[in-house]
């Protein structure tokens, strides 16, 4: 019964029964219904919590985190540690949306034995419902359906392969690659993955692919004709004005407005008053 003092979780969700959790199933369903799944990255309490009452179908505390929080180049460096803590944070504010953690680089790149345990560590440690992969990891995605974890894929434009990419670029651009993907695509879903993330590939290959699923897909930089759509909030936000995405036009200059209110406290201060 770890897991009963997580608001939300199976355990403790019979007391508050005007919430209604969101689960694959759930997401599943609002593919067949034709209803678009929005979800969103989410790393502290407050921002999980807002987030959540907002009415977001979906949580991701998205190894993004080591680059819109910690400060790094890219996602390579945030460990299975920082991502648990984390998300400890997201399930202690979440109560509908479903909670997904991110899977770190390194956390399941060598044996599917160690990338099963590291996924117990999300479910058991840190309350999440799902884990999410990166690439076509079809023997890690059967294993953990085996496990009861259920399982996010991600194919196209996957930030923990950037080395190998050689930068951010759009992928799935030639035929060939289109036919791969497509392949690796079903792949992930007969080998159990309960929905994909489809990233940075273009708009048509994202149609054919969520045509051609079961299973919910989630685009970002992927075009409108995903079963939803997924961004990191801070750039959904303009808490990052570093940062110049193509993908993503920011609903607020949240960077602004802090700055300016910190400005304005800081003269109050210096004067006194
Ligand atoms: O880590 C992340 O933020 C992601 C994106 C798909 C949103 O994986």
């Amino acid at each position: 019964m770890s897991l009963t003092n997580f608001p939300g979780s199976v355990g403790s969700s019979p007391l508050d029964s005007s919430i209604t959790k969101v689960t694959i199933p759930a997401l599943a369903e609002m593919k067949r219904q034709g209803k678009p799944i929005s979800a969103l990255t989410a790393y502290d309490y407050a921002t999980s919590r807002l987030v959540d009452e907002a009415g977001i179908d979906l949580v991701l505390v998205g190894d993004s985190l080591a680059m819109v929080v910690m400060g790094h180049d890219n996602t390579l460096a945030v460990t299975v540690d920082e991502m648990l803590h984390h998300t400890r944070a997201v399930r202690r504010a979440v109560r509908r949306a479903l909670v997904v953690a991110d899977m770190p680089f390194g956390s399941y790149h060598g044996t599917v034995t160690e990338g099963v345990a590291n996924a117990v560590r999300f479910i058991k440690e840190a309350g999440a419902e799902a884990v999410k992969i990166e690439g076509p990891r079809v023997a890690l995605v059967q294993a953990l359906t085996d496990a009861e974890i259920p399982v996010i894929g991600h194919l196209g434009l996957t930030p923990q392969s950037v080395h190998r990419m050689g930068g951010y670029r759009v992928q799935a651009k030639t035929t060939d690659a289109a036919r791969q993907i497509k392949a690796d695509a079903i792949a992930l879903q007969e080998a159990g993955a309960g929905l994909l993330v489809l990233e940075g590939i273009p708009r048509e290959v994202a149609a054919e692919i969520t045509a051609d699923l079961a299973i919910p897909t989630i685009g970002i930089g992927a075009g409108p004709d995903c079963d939803g759509q997924i961004l990191v909030t801070p750039d959904l936000l303009g808490m990052l004005p570093w940062f110049n995405l193509k993908h993503v036009k920011s609903k607020l200059n949240a960077a602004e407005q802090m700055r300016a209110v910190v400005k304005e406290w800081k003269k109050a201060v210096t004067n006194g008053t």
